[in-house]
C-alpha cells in the first residue's frame, strides 16, 4: 500500500481518551472511537474469512467497550488493543490514516468534469476494442465517470446488440415498456420520440421513482436529413444555477413534479423534485422531460416562484452554452449517465432516409461494478494490514 504509507509519518504517540484513541503524528492528531475499532476488528472471529463481510454483530459490542490495555508497535507499526470484554484487535497505522473520519475529510471522489458546449461531441471508443479488450473497456468506463457520456462507436448495426453490450459492462434494466427498445417514426406510437419532432435536452423516465440511471442509443441506421443528437451536462447547468441563483436552485430541489408515461398497456407515475442531492449536498439526480410533467400540485404559495426557476433552468438547458450538437453516424452507441446528462435530437424528415434507434436501460452501480473489478479496487484491505489472498 504504498501510497497509503506516505499518508502518515512516525513517529507516533497513542493516548487513551474516555471513549476515543488518540493517534498523533507530526502532521496530525487522528482519534478513533473504541465502538468503531470494535467494529473493524479483522480477526477470524470478527470476520468472514473467505468474503471479509462482518460475522461480530455490531449490536452485541457493549456500549462501554473500551481498551484494558493498548499497545504501539512502532517497528510494525501496528497498535494492538486488549479490549474489556477480553477479546483482542491489531490495526495498522497505515489502514488508520487511510480510514481517518475524524479530520473532516471527506472520502476521495472520483474526477468529474463539468462541461458545456465546449466539449464539442463525447469521448470515442470503438465497439471491438470496448468488448474485447480491459484496458480500453477501463477507459470507456473511466470517461463515463468523468463525463457522463460516450460513443462507442463501429457496434454492428443488428437487433439487440445494444443490450448485448449493456450485458457486456453491467446488466439491462427492464421497465414497464419494452426491454429493447424500438425509437423510429411510427405513428402509432406511445411516445414523442415516434415523431420526427424535435426532442429538447431530457431524461427518460422520470415517471420512476429511482429513473434509470444509463441510457444506451444504439443508431442502427441513421440516414434521415436531420435528427442530430443534443446532450447537456444537467450537472454543469446546475452548478451554476446553485452559484449564480441559489433561491432558483432551492426550489428545484423542493417542489415536486409528478411525471407519468403510459401506454395502452403501462402507465408509471413519480412525483420527486426536479433535483435531488445526496447526503453531503451535491447533486445526485436531475429529471428533466418537459412532455412528461402532469399539472403542478404544488402549494399555491410555491408555484410562482417554481416557475419561474424552472424556466430559468430550461433556458439553460436548452441554450447554445451547455448543449453539444452532433450527428450520430450508423454504428454509433451513444451512451449516458442519465442521471447527470440530459440527451435529446432535432426534428428529422423520415422521407428523407431511414432513421432506426434501438434503446435500452441500465444502471450506473452496475456500470462501476465493472469499474471497480477491471481497475482491481474491490477487494477490501483489512484493518490489521495484510493484503487479502
Ligand atoms: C429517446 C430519445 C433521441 C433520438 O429515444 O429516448 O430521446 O435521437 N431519442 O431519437
Ligand atoms: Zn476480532
Ligand atoms: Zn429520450
Amino acid at each position: 500500500m504504498p501510497q497509503q504509507q506516505n499518508a502518515v509519518r512516525l513517529p507516533l504517540t497513542l493516548a487513551l481518551a474516555d471513549r476515543y484513541l488518540e493517534l498523533t503524528s507530526p502532521e496530525r492528531e487522528s482519534k478513533f472511537h473504541y465502538i468503531w475499532l470494535r467494529d473493524n476488528c479483522w480477526c477470524e472471529e470478527c470476520r468472514v474469512a473467505q468474503s471479509a463481510e462482518r460475522r461480530i454483530y455490531t449490536a452485541d459490542i457493549p456500549p462501554d467497550i473500551a481498551p484494558a490495555e493498548a499497545h504501539l508497535d512502532h517497528d510494525a507499526a501496528t497498535i494492538h488493543l486488549r479490549w474489556n470484554d477480553g477479546h483482542s484487535s491489531s490495526f495498522s497505522v497505515w489502514w488508520l490514516a487511510a480510514n481517518d473520519y475524524s479530520n473532516g475529510a471527506e472520502e476521495p471522489s472520483p474526477k468529474v468534469t463539468l462541461w458545456t458546449s465546449d466539449l464539442g461531441s463525447p469521448p470515442r471508443f470503438e465497439h471491438g476494442a470496448v468488448v474485447g479488450r480491459p484496458d480500453v473497456q477501463l477507459a470507456y468506463l473511466d470517461a463515463m465517470r468523468e463525463y457522463g457520456a460516450a460513443i462507442v462507436t463501429r457496434t454492428p448495426s443488428v437487433d439487440g446488440e445494444v443490450a448485448r453490450f449493456a450485458e457486456v459492462v453491467g446488466h439491462v434494466r427492464e421497465t414497464a415498456f419494452e426491454r429493447v427498445h424500438n425509437v423510429r417514426h411510427d405513428p402509432q406510437g406511445y411516445n414523442v420520440a415516434h415523431t420526427p419532432l424535435e426532442l429538447k435536452p431530457h431524461t427518460d423516465l422520470p415517471s420512476y421513482h429511482w429513473p434509470p440511471s444509463i441510457q444506451l442509443l444504439h443508431f442502427l441506421v441513421n440516414e434521415s436529413t436531420g435528427g442530430e443528437s443534443t446532450l447537456v451536462d444537467g450537472w454543469s447547468v446546475l452548478a451554476d444555477l446553485r452559484r449564480d441563483n441559489p433561491d432558483a436552485f432551492d426550489i428545484l430541489c423542493r417542489v415536486p413534479v409528478t411525471f407519468q408515461l403510459f401506454s395502452e398497456d403501462e402507465d408509471t407515475r413519480a412525483t420527486a423534485p426536479l433535483v435531488q442531492l445526496d447526503t453531503s449536498g451535491r447533486v445526485q439526480t436531475l429529471r428533466f422531460s418537459n412532455q412528461l410533467a402532469l399539472p403542478l400540485h404544488a402549494p399555491f404559495e410555491d408555484v410562482g416562484e417554481f416557475y419561474d426557476a424552472y424556466q430559468l433552468l430550461g433556458k439553460m438547458i436548452d441554450s447554445d452554452y451547455y448543449k453539444i450538437v452532433f450527428k450520430c453516424n450508423t454504428g454509433d452507441l451513444l451512451t449516458v449517465h442519465s442521471h447527470r446528462v440530459l440527451h435529446g435530437r432535432k426534428a428529422f424528415d423520415p422521407v428523407s432516409g431511414a432513421r432506426h434507434l434501438q434503446d435500452v436501460y441500465m444502471e450506473w452501480d452496475d456500470l462501476m461494478d465493472r469499474h471497480n473489478v477491471l481497475s482491481g479496487t474491490h477487494k477490501p484491505t483489512p484493518s490489521t494490514g495484510v493484503d487479502l489472498a
